[in-house]
């Protein structure tokens, strides 16, 4: 039951990414720039958008938030987008999600010149995932290879179950893994028959985001247990029954609490897990971080 320890691994890539940043820079007098657009005032949001921000500028990336409230026409959050796929400093592209209620999500979206969608959300990013034609992978994704391959976990011919089908993590986690001669199956909320299907995962991927949705009982011996959720708890009973003694702590002091998809009490059965929080989570910003820098020597060597 070893422990995958993110936020070290997100820690040692961040150091060669500030290197790397840093000898661009001496060599192109440029350095890498990423843009933000957030709308609206969603709490959870703004607080990941000031994560991003802070984490791109102690790289050394030019970081930029765009804000507009969530009143913004349409068609101006098109126009503002037009703009910084024109922007030569803008190298990164992303709009937070999820955008407000009203708001066509792809309508919005494809209007992002793919090349700088940093996301790898874009109809054409997806497909060349589905293809197999590209080593640049959505964040949360990516950051689940880098702790499988850290580990050193070969994932052919596993049976790998992806319980969660969002275009952010589930879906392209999937094709990555099939990819990699995974055997896969994707279950989400009108499965049949989830736990049976959970019972025989050599790799679990839980990103459904629901405080121990996956209970000890449904893993199988030996498996490895990779956790997406960062679900916050504000009420005592929920942190008592999922959170550790150091989140437990925390909503003493703070009022809340954080726990993942998977029952605490699973890691004993499983080979590796991935720690909530400490484990796929510090790795998602990090690779963010990742593809900014790759979109950015990309551009650099078309221009
Ligand atoms: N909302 C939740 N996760 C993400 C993400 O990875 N990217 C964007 N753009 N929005 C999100």
């Amino acid at each position: 039951m070893q422990a995958m320890d993110g936020k070290a691994l997100a820690a040692e890539i961040r150091t060669g990414l500030a290197d790397t940043i840093r000898k661009l820079k001496e060599q192109t007098g440029r350095v890498p720039g990423l843009t933000v657009v957030i709308v609206g005032e969603d709490p959870a949001s703004r607080g990941y958008v000031r994560s991003k921000h802070k984490t791109a500028s102690e790289l050394g990336i030019n970081s930029r938030i765009l804000e507009l409230p969530e009143t913004v026409a349409p068609a101006r959050l098109i126009d503002e987008i037009h703009n910084l796929n024109q922007d030569g400093d803008v190298h990164a592209l992303l709009v937070q999600l999820p955008l407000p209620g009203g708001m066509k999500t792809w309508e919005i979206l494809n209007h992002m010149d793919p090349e700088k969608d940093v996301d790898r959300f874009l109809p054409v990013n997806l497909g060349r995932i589905m293809l197999n034609e590209t080593s640049l992978f959505p964040c949360t994704p990516a950051g689940i290879l880098a702790l499988l391959d850290r580990y050193r976990i070969e994932v052919t011919g596993m049976n790998a179950v992806v319980v969660g089908r969002s275009f952010i993590v589930g879906k392209p986690i999937a094709a990555m893994l099939t990819n990699r001669n995974a055997t896969v199956t994707i279950c989400h909320s009108k499965t049949r028959n989830l736990d049976a299907l959970v019972g025989e995962a050599d790799l679990l991927v839980a990103a459904i985001g629901r405080a121990g949705f996956i209970t000890a009982d449904m893993v199988k011996p030996g498996a490895v247990l990779i956790d997406v959720g960062t679900n916050y708890l504000h009420d005592r009973e929920e942190v008592e029954k999922h959170c550790s003694p150091i989140q437990k702590k925390r909503f003493e002091k703070k009022g809340y609490g954080i726990a993942g998809d998977i029952e605490r009490a699973a890691y004993e059965k499983a080979a590796h897990h991935t720690p909530v929080p400490g484990g796929v989570g510090p790795m998602t910003v990090t690779m963010l971080m990742a593809n900014t820098v790759e979109l950015f020597k990309r551009q650099l060597n078309s221009s």
